[in-house]
C-alpha cells in the first residue's frame, strides 16, 4: 500500500489552452469546471465534445490508490457504486451523440459473509453497467481482455483469474465503430488461395477476446512508486482506433499514470485525463511513456490484402464461365474469359473492392441467337451468388477470338488453365492470343486470361 497523500480536489483553471490536453489533478466527482473549460478549448463551448471515454474505475473498495477521499477504498460498496454512477452521468452529458464509453473492470470475491454463507463472486463489471445504464448509457458489447499475468490471489473455489471485462457503452445509435481498422490478415487458413472470395481482403472481423500482455513496469516508471494497474498501450490503441477519428477528444476520469491520454495523443487524438492522486499526475507528466511519432491512419496495404484482391479478381471470370456452362453452354461455345482490372479500392470498404472488365471469348460459329441467349444468361448470373458475393463491379461482354486478341496487342498476358486462377501457367504476348486459343481447341475448363500475373503457391503464405 502506498502512503496516503492529501489532495487538492479542484482543477487548476490557470492551465493555458496550449497545455490543456493532458492529465489534470482533480476529483472525478467534480468534473464540471474542467469539462466546461475543455469544451471551450475544443471549440464547442457549453456543448458535448468528448468522442470516447476509456477508463477503469477503482477496484471497488478493495484497493488503496493512496489518496484521501478517493472513490472506492474507505467507502461503503453502495457509496462506491453511487460515486461511479455520478461520474458516468457527467461523462454522458459531455459526450457527443456518436460517442461511447469503455469501462475496464473485474469481478471480485465477497468474503466473510453473514451467517457463514459461502464467499460470493460479485459481478462488478455488470453492477457498474447497471449504474451506467441508469444514467443514459447503453451497453453494446463486452470484450474479454485475456491477460498474461494477474494478481497472485487464490481462494478455495476460484481458478487463477486470467481476464478482465471491457464494457463498451454507446450514447445513441449513431456511434462510431470502425471495425475495419482492426482487421488482420494473419492466421488465414491455407484455403484462402483457392477461396479468396470468402475472405475479406483486410482480414477477419476481430473477435471479442483480446489477448494483450500487461506492460512490464520499470521502463518509464519510478521503481519506488508504481501504479497498481496501468493499461497496456495496445489495449487503449484498439479502443481508440475503433471508436474515434483523428483529432477527437478521448477522456479518462480515473487516469492513473495516464496510459489513455498518452496513447490517445500518440494516435493523433486529444487526450484528457483526471486523476486524484498528484503523484500519478506527476509521474505522467515526467514520463509520458507512450508519446511519440504519430503512426499514419492510412497504413499501407499489406501484401496479403493485395494478393486477396488479385485472387478475387482472377477467380471472378472463372466462376462466370462456370455459371455459363451450368446455364447450358459448353466449352465448344466459350473458349476463354479475359479479365482486366480497371480500378482497385484500396480502402477497407463495405461497397465494391474494385472494378473489372470481363470478356467472354466465344467460338466463331456461335449463332446470333445463342449470343443473345448468352448475353441474357450473363446478366442473370452476375446478379446472383456466387458472383454477386465477390464485391466487385464487373462489366462483362462477349467477344470473338480475334477481338479478344486485338485487345491485348503489345501487352503481355498471363494464362490460367484448369481452373487454377491463383497460379498462371505461362504468359504470352497479347498478339499470340488468337493463335493460342485456336491451337488449344476445345478446353475441358474455360481458361482465364489476364494482364494480371499471379503465381501463388497453395502451400506457402506470402
Ligand atoms: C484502476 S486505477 C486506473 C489506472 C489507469 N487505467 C492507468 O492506466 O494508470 C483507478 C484510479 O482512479 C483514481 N481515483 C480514485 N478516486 C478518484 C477520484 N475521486 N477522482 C479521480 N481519480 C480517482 C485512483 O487514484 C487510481 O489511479
Amino acid at each position: 500500500m502506498t502512503e496516503s497523500v492529501a489532495t487538492a480536489q479542484q482543477f487548476n483553471s490557470e492551465v493555458p489552452d496550449s497545455e490543456f490536453w493532458t492529465v489534470h489533478q482533480g476529483d472525478a466527482r467534480k468534473l464540471g469546471d474542467l469539462l466546461r473549460r475543455a469544451a471551450l478549448v475544443a471549440g464547442r463551448e457549453g456543448q458535448p465534445f468528448v468522442q470516447t471515454t476509456i477508463t477503469s474505475p477503482p477496484y471497488a473498495t478493495l484497493v488503496d490508490y493512496g489518496s484521501e477521499n478517493q472513490i472506492g477504498f474507505g467507502q461503503s460498496y453502495d457509496d462506491y457504486l453511487e460515486s461511479c454512477r455520478s461520474v458516468f452521468l457527467e461523462v454522458n452529458r459531455w459526450t457527443l451523440d456518436a460517442g461511447s464509453m469503455w469501462v475496464v473492470a473485474d469481478s471480485l470475491l465477497e468474503r466473510r459473509r453473514k451467517g457463514g454463507a459461502p464467499s460470493r463472486l460479485v459481478p462488478l463489471p455488470f453492477e457498474l453497467a447497471r449504474q451506467a445504464e441508469a444514467v443514459g448509457w447503453t451497453l453494446r458489447e463486452v470484450i474479454v481482455w485475456r491477460k498474461d499475468r494477474t494478481r497472485p490471489w487464490s481462494h478455495h473455489g476460484k481458478l487463477r483469474n486470467g481476464f478482465e471485462y471491457v464494457l463498451f457503452f454507446v450514447k445513441s445509435n449513431s456511434f462510431t465503430f470502425e471495425v475495419d481498422r482492426l482487421r488482420e490478415t494473419n492466421g488465414l487458413k491455407s484455403w484462402w488461395v483457392k477461396y479468396p472470395e470468402r475472405h475479406n481482403p483486410w482480414g477477419m472481423t476481430p473477435d471479442n477476446v483480446w489477448e494483450i500482455p500487461i506492460p512490464v513496469q520499470g521502463s518509464w516508471d519510478n521503481a519506488a512508486f508504481r501504479h497498481a494497474c496501468p493499461f497496456p498501450p495496445e489495449l487503449v490503441r484498439r479502443m481508440v482506433r475503433l471508436s474515434t477519428n483523428d483529432g477527437d477528444v478521448v477522456f479518462d476520469p480515473f487516469a492513473g499514470t495516464g496510459a489513455v491520454v498518452a496513447e490517445a495523443t500518440r494516435q493523433g487524438r486529444r487526450g484528457l485525463g483526471v486523476e486524484l492522486n498528484p503523484k500519478y499526475v506527476s509521474l505522467f507528466r515526467e514520463g509520458a511513456p507512450t508519446m511519440g511519432a504519430l503512426p499514419s491512419e492510412s497504413s499501407s496495404v499489406g501484401a496479403m490484402t493485395q494478393r486477396l484482391l488479385e485472387l478475387r479478381m482472377l477467380k471472378y471470370p472463372k466462376d462466370l464461365a462456370k455459371q455459363i456452362v451450368r446455364g447450358g453452354f459448353t466449352t465448344t461455345h466459350v473458349r476463354a474469359v479475359t479479365v482486366e482490372v480497371k480500378s482497385v479500392n484500396y480502402k477497407p470498404s463495405r461497397t465494391a473492392y474494385g472494378r473489372i472488365e470481363c470478356s467472354v471469348v466465344v467460338a466463331d460459329d456461335l449463332s446470333e441467337l445463342d449470343r443473345a441467349r448468352l448475353s441474357k444468361l450473363m446478366l442473370e448470373v452476375g446478379a446472383k451468388p456466387p458472383l454477386s458475393k465477390y464485391g466487385l463491379e464487373a462489366k462483362c461482354d462477349i467477344v470473338s477470338i480475334a477481338e479478344a486478341s486485338s485487345k491485348f496487342v503489345g501487352r503481355e498476358i498471363a494464362v490460367y488453365t484448369k481452373g487454377r486462377t491463383w497460379h498462371a501457367d505461362f504468359s504470352i504476348d497479347g498478339d499470340r492470343l488468337e493463335d493460342w486459343v485456336r491451337k488449344t481447341g476445345v478446353p475441358t475448363v474455360v481458361p482465364v486470361i489476364s494482364p494480371l500475373l499471379v503465381r501463388q503457391s497453395l502451400e506457402e503464405s506470402l
